[in-house]
C-alpha cells in the first residue's frame, strides 16, 4: 500500500483479511504506526522533487517485497511512468468524488463548492494520467446542507472503508 495521511483505508484493508507486504510512505504519517501495530513492513521513501527518481525507488520498495498489487490510498504524490510498467493494470486508488468529477487532490471542498447534492468515491484502476483509468466500483454519497470539507469527507471515506476492501478482495481474486 502506498499512503500520506491517516491511514484509515489501510486499516479497513488490514481489517479485512488483505494480506498487506509492505506500507510505503512519503512522510512520517499515521499510516506507518498502523502498519507497526498490525506487524506490517513499512518504508519511508522521501520525496526529493525528482518525480523519477522517487517513482524508482518507491518500484524497488514494492519489488523487494514482491508486491503483486498496489493500493494507494491518499498517497499525495504522482508518479511516473514506471510504476504503470512495473504492475501493468496492477496499481488501484480510491478517490474522493464519482470521477470523472472532481479530479485532483481537493475534491471534497471542490464538490462542495460546485454545490453538488451527490458525491462519492471511486476504486479506480491507475494510469499516468492523475484519477483516471478503469473504473472498478463507485458508490455515492449525499451532500447536506450543512456539511464541512471535514464533515463529508468522513462520510465518504466510512464508505471508502467498506468499498476498498471489497473492490480489491474482487480485484484479486480475477487476477
Ligand atoms: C481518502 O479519502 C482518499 O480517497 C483520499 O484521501 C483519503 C485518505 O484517507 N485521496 C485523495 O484525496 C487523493 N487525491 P486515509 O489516509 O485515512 O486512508
Amino acid at each position: 500500500m502506498l499512503a500520506s495521511g491517516g491511514g484509515s483505508n489501510l486499516e479497513a484493508i488490514l481489517a479485512a483479511g488483505i494480506p498487506v507486504a509492505v506500507v510505503v510512505v512519503d512522510r512520517p504519517c499515521r499510516a506507518t504506526e498502523l502498519a507497526d501495530e498490525a506487524g506490517v513492513e513499512s518504508e519511508l521513501v522521501e520525496w526529493n522533487d525528482d518525480r523519477l527518481d522517487f517513482t524508482h525507488r518507491v518500484v524497488d520498495a514494492l519489488e523487494r517485497r514482491g508486491v503483486e498489487v498496489v493500493a494507494m490510498a491518499g498517497f499525495m504524490r504522482i508518479l511516473d511512468k514506471p510504476i504503470f510498467d512495473a504492475f501493468p493494470g496492477r496499481v488501484l486508488n480510491t478517490h474522493p468524488s464519482l470521477l470523472p468529477s472532481f479530479r485532483g487532490a481537493h475534491a471534497v471542498a471542490d464538490a462542495l463548492e460546485a454545490g453538488v447534492k451527490v458525491t462519492g468515491c471511486t476504486i479506480h484502476v491507475a494510469v499516468p494520467e492523475v484519477d483516471a483509468g478503469p473504473i472498478l466500483s463507485q458508490e455515492a454519497v449525499p451532500v447536506l446542507d450543512d456539511d464541512t470539507v471535514d464533515t463529508l469527507h468522513e462520510r465518504i471515506k466510512a464508505v471508502e472503508h467498506r468499498l476498498y476492501p471489497d473492490t480489491i478482495k474482487k480485484f484479486m481474486e480475477s487476477a
